[in-house]
Parts: C-alpha cells; sequence; structure tokens
C-alpha cells in the first residue's frame, strides 16, 4: 500500500534538503520518494494536506512510563514550596510492585497513545520502579511490547531498607544478567540521594561489559560527576544537564554524547531551565524529551517542550525542532527516525498550521492535524 502526500506547506526533512512544493510517498513502513510534486511518482492513495506544515514524527528519548500509582499529592506539595527530590520515586515503586502485569501495560499503553495522538512517532522508556530483579525484568518485558526502545533503569533509587553497596553489587549482578537479554541500554541516576560517582561508575561499566548502550540521569539537581562520567564512559546521552559547569560544556561540545534537556521536568520541579544556548553555541549536540513520568514531568507533550525551549531557552525554532527529532535519533543512535528521507521509517507528523514556527507562536494550542507512524496513518 503507497500513499502519495501532496499539498505540503513546509516541509521540514533535517537533512539540509530544501524543497519547495514538495510532496512524498509512503510505501508500506517506509518513506519511498520525496521530491517535488511536479515529478511525484504515481501511488495506490492520494492525501492533500492543503498547505500544511509536515515534520518527521517527534522521538521522545527519554520517559518513565512503566509504573502504576499517583503522586497528585507530591506536585501539589511542591506547588506549596516543597523541594523535588529523589526519594519520591519510593511511592511509585511501592504501587508498581503490587500491579500486575496487565495494569502496567494497559498504563504504558495508555501514556504511548496519548504520546502518538501528540505526534510522537518514537518513543524510549524505562524500568526503574521495580528495583528488585524480578520487577525490573517484568517491568522490561511491558515495556518492550510497546515502546521502540528500552533501557534498564534499575540504578533508580537505593530501595527503602537496603545498604546502598549491597543494592550496586545486586544491580551489577543478578540484576543485570536477568535484564539484558530484553533491553538495548542501561541507566543510572547519577545524583545526590541517588547514586554517586563509584557507584554509577560500576553500575556502567557491568552494563557495558553485558554490551548494553550507556545513557545517565546527569546533572539534575546540582552540578555533579553526571555529564563527566557519561562522556568518559561513551555514553550515548545524558540527561537532565540542568546545572553544569564550564567544564561539563566542553565536554559534551567535544564528545559523541548528546545531551539531553527535559525542560518540562524543571518547569514541573521549579527549577532554572538548561543552558541549551551555551550548549549549543559550545557546538555540543542536544536532544529534547518529555521525561513524562508520575514524579517529576507528568506531561507526554514533545510540543510543549519545543515551546518552552523556544520561548524560555532560546532555541531558534529550528534548532528546538531538530533537538525534538535529529536529536532523539542521535541520543538513540538511530538513523531511521527524526528524518524524512527515502528509506527513513515512515514517522510523520502534519500540523495544522503553515510552519513549524506556530509550534511556539501558538503555544499549548493542539496543533497535531494528522500522524503516521510506520507508514500506518494513527490519527483523523
Ligand atoms: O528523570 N531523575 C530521575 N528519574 C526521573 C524522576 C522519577 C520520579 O520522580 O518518579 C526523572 O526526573
Amino acid at each position: 500500500m503507497s500513499v502519495l502526500i501532496t499539498g505540503i506547506g513546509e516541509l521540514t526533512t533535517n537533512t539540509g534538503a530544501a524543497l519547495t512544493d514538495a510532496a512524498l510517498v509512503i510505501d508500506g513502513e517506509r518513506i519511498a520518494w520525496v521530491g517535488s510534486a511536479a515529478g511525484a511518482p504515481d501511488a495506490d492513495e492520494r492525501v492533500d494536506v492543503e498547505g500544511r506544515a509536515v515534520l518527521p514524527g517527534w522521538v521522545d528519548s527519554h520517559t518513565h512510563l512503566v509504573f502504576a500509582g499517583d503522586r497528585t499529592a507530591e506536585f501539589t506539595a511542591r506547588m506549596a514550596g516543597q523541594a523535588y527530590s529523589a526519594g519520591g520515586i519510593a511511592t511509585t515503586v511501592e504501587a508498581t510492585r503490587a500491579a500486575s502485569d496487565d495494569v502496567l501495560a494497559a498504563g504504558l499503553r495508555k501514556h504511548v497513545d496519548e504520546a502518538v495522538a501528540q505526534g510522537t512517532t518514537c518513543i524510549e522508556t524505562k524500568t526503574g520502579y521495580g528495583l528488585t530483579v524480578e520487577d525490573e525484568r517484568r517491568s522490561a518485558i511491558v515495556a518492550a511490547s510497546l515502546a521502540d526502545e528500552v533501557t534498564f533503569l534499575g540504578a533508580h533509587l537505593v530501595p527503602p531498607g537496603w545498604d546502598a553497596d549491597d543494592y550496586v553489587a545486586l544491580v551489577c549482578g543478578d540484576m543485570l544478567d536477568a535484564l539484558a537479554p530484553h533491553v538495548r541500554w542501561a541507566d543510572v541516576f547519577c545524583e545526590t540521594g541517588a547514586f554517586d560517582e563509584g557507584q554509577s561508575r560500576a553500575v556502567l561499566t557491568a552494563a557495558a561489559s553485558r554490551g548494553l548502550g550507556l545513557r545517565v540521569h546527569g546533572n539534575q539537581l546540582g552540578e555533579g560527576p553526571g555529564v563527566r562520567l557519561a562522556v568518559e564512559l561513551g555514553a550515548a546521552s545524558v540527561d537532565h544537564c540542568t546545572y553544569l559547569s564550564e567544564s561539563d560544556v566542553d565536554a559534551l561540545a567535544g564528545s559523541g554524547t548528546v545531551a539531553t534537556l527535559l525542560p518540562a521536568t524543571d518547569l514541573s520541579t521549579r527549577q532554572a531551565l538548561p543552558p541549551a544556548r551555551r550548549l549549543l553555541d559550545a557546538g555540543a549536540t542536544v536532544a529534547l524529551a518529555s521525561n513524562c513520568n508520575p514524579g517529576s514531568s507528568y506531561t507526554s507533550s514533545m510540543a510543549f517542550c519545543v515551546a518552552t525551549a523556544v520561548l524560555q531557552m532560546r532555541m531558534s525554532v529550528e534548532e528546538a525542532v531538530a533537538a525534538a527529532t535529529l536529536g532523539g535519533a542521535k541520543a538513540l543512535r538511530r538513523d531511521d527516525v527524526g528524518v524524512v528521507r527515502e528509506g527513513a521509517r515512515a514517522d510523520l507528523h502534519v500540523l495544522d498550521a503553515p510552519s513549524a514556527t506556530h509550534l511556539a507562536y501558538r503555544p499549548g494550542v493542539p496543533l497535531t492535524w494528522a500522524v503516521w507512524r510506520r507508514g500506518t496513518r494513527v490519527t483523523r
């Protein structure tokens, strides 16, 4: 089944190609052709988007969607002045351990569907609310049933009642043995109140020795060793990057590690926003992601992240859209998503607007008009 899309107002390809009067053809799960409408091949079906903007689907490279329970009370307390801390994770761990696989899968499906309806077409999610070998393992299996990419985050918090070093030994041993067959990535929350530099290094090194790619939660609540460690160990991405020293910025700029910024988190935890301009001006690769989770950032809206990045972090619309598409793909080390080119996955987001600028110009307005994910139209 092939589909010819015509009438494109503005096409964002992320390939450097500038096309006027653009059209494209989807064939099966892939983009089969991109060019000017005058040269378009025939297709089984034709869709005229009547001047609307077309961009790659969002690549949301950081979420925590395998969870149960509710943390509205924690959010309310935060809005009344209480600081965010890693400790709140334990609330979700308790609820997640008590939930059946079916309940966890239903929650994940609800959140993935919600994201896709807003233009997200490639989504990463993590374990990290189980924190026993069996609860982490079943979290990974549930995650793999619906997410494009799965990350093991057994090192999210030292569970209540555990000695930190004993728990790190469990993560580095039995837990990684049980999880490695089910995930592509391993992550660690390297932060005061979670895991220190030595513990984080131990987890990441053990994960790398089992062939897993590395990701790091770092520099979320203050400056610390997370960025430095991520760069040293060749992690694909270090996520949060809210508090960065000059040497952190320089290290990221000189590395292949993507700085993944999660601005919805910093708003929800009433912190400063990440220094996107410093990173971009230094030459670092930046991604934007939602960090959708029940504690620090309960939104699946990548459009909200893009609008925040433009309006409050001084990114241009082009930089923000690229960070939320191609940047996410780089953070996941993928070249088949986040771009509109022949051979790429047919993941497309059509806005009910003539250009992507409207994402920032009309913040908060639901602009998604149509979404294709792996070649299948999933909206309208
Ligand atoms: O990325 N920082 C660690 N993990 C999540 C928060 C998880 C939670 O509070 O439940 C984050 O912000």
